[in-house]
C-alpha cells in the first residue's frame, strides 16, 4: 500500500506558487505533514484528495492515478479537511447515514450497524440525536473523524485535526487517530510539533510550496545531537547573540528569554546543552533556508 506523489506544482490565479516540484511517496501508517502556515500543506491534501487540479505532475494510489481516475480514489479515500464550512441543522445520526449512503452502503441494516460503531468509537454515541449545530469543537472533530472512517477508507487525509482542541480533547484524538494507521495510509497535517513526535513513523517538513525535509521524527531529531545549546539573557542581547551565533529561535521561560544556538562545539561556557526537539530542527531547517534565500 503506498501513496506516491511525483512532481507536483501548483500556481493559483493570483500568481502565488502553492506547490513547488512536490514529491512523496507515503506508505501504510502515519505520515506527517509539518509546515507553517501557508506553506502548502491543505494545497497538497486538497489536491490528493480529488478537490482541485494541478498544473504539472501526478498521484498514485496503489494502481490507481489520482488525477485520471478521481472517482476511483474517492472510493477508498476519508477526508477531514481543514475547515468544515457550515455546520448543519441536522443530528450526527443523521448526516453518517446519510454519507454511508453516498459512499455505497445502501444496505439499511449495515449502515446502521456501521454509523453506530463509529458512533461508539468516537465517543459520540450518547449525542447522536444532538444537532451538529449544536457541539462544541472538541466534538465536531471527532465528527469529521468519524465520516472520514465510514465505508472503511485505505486513503485517510486529516487536515490540522487537533488545531482548537484543548489538551484533553487532543489526548482523545490522539488515541483515536493512532488506530488508523493499521490498515490504510493516513496523512496528517499540522503546524503543531507535538502531533508528529506522538503520532508519526514519518514525515516531511514543507516550506513556501517545497518539501524541505522527509524522514522518521526520531532521527530527524537525533541528526542534531550533541549540538543544540541553551542560554537564558536578556532580551536586549538578543541581536548581539544573533551576531555571534546561529540562533535558531527564542521563546519566554519565567520572564527570561531563552535562546537555543545550533554549533558543533559549545559556544562558550555561558551555554547549557540541550536534548533536540523536532522542534529545533525545524527551527534549525528555516534558519538555513533563510540564509540561503538572502544570499
Ligand atoms: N484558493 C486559493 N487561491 C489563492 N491562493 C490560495 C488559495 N488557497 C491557498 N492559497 C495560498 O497558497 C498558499 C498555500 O496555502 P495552503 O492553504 O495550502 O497552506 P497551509 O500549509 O495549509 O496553511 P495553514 O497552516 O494556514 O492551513 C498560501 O500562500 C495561501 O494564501
Ligand atoms: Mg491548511
Amino acid at each position: 500500500m503506498n501513496l506516491t506523489v511525483n512532481h507536483l506544482s501548483k500556481t493559483y490565479p493570483n500568481g502565488v506558487q502553492a506547490l513547488k516540484n512536490v514529491s512523496l511517496t507515503i506508505r501504510k501508517g502515519m505520515f506527517g505533514l509539518f509546515g507553517q502556515n501557508g506553506a502548502g500543506k491543505s494545497t497538497l491534501m486538497r489536491t490528493i484528495a480529488t478537490l482541485q487540479d494541478t498544473d504539472e505532475g501526478n498521484i498514485h494510489f496503489n494502481d490507481i492515478d489520482v488525477l485520471k481516475q478521481p472517482e476511483e480514489l474517492r472510493k477508498v479515500l476519508g477526508y477531514l479537511p481543514q475547515e468544515f464550512g457550515v455546520y448543519p441543522n441536522v443530528t450526527a445520526e443523521e448526516l453518517l447515514l446519510h454519507i454511508a449512503d453516498m459512499r455505497g452502503i445502501t444496505q439499511k441494516g449495515e449502515r446502521k450497524e456501521q454509523v453506530a460503531a463509529l458512533l461508539n468509537k468516537v465517543n459520540l454515541y450518547d449525542v447522536r440525536k444532538k444537532r451538529l449545530d449544536s457541539y462544541s469543537g472538541g466534538m465536531r472533530q471527532r465528527f469529521g473523524i468519524a465520516q472520514a472512517l465510514l465505508a472503511n477508507p485505505k486513503l485517510i487525509i486529516v487536515d490540522e485535526p487537533t488545531a482548537g482542541l484543548d489538551p484533553m480533547e487532543r489526548n482523545r484524538f490522539y488515541n483515536l487517530l493512532s488506530e488508523l494507521g493499521e490498515d490504510a495510509v493516513v496523512i496528517l497535517s499540522t503546524h503543531i510539533v507535538e502531533d508528529v513526535s506522538t503520532l508519526c513513523n514519518d514525515m516531511a517538513i514543507i516550506g513556501h510550496g517545497e518539501v524541505l525535509l522527509t524522514g522518521k521524527p526520531d532521527e530527524i531529531e537525533a541528526s542534531l545531537n550533541g549540538k543544540v545549546w541553551e542560554k537564558a539573557i536578556e532580551k536586549t542581547d538578543l541581536q548581539s547573540h544573533s551576531n555571534r551565533f546561529k540562533v535558531i529561535s527564542n521563546h519566554f521561560h519565567m520572564g527570561k528569554m531563552m535562546i537555543t544556538v545550533v554549533s558543533e562545539e559549545v559556544p562558550d561556557g555561558t551555554f547549557f546543552k540541550k536534548a533536540p526537539t523536532l522542534e529545533d530542527a525545524y527551527f534549525n531547517l528555516l534558519y538555513d533556508e533563510q540564509k540561503t534565500a538572502a544570499l
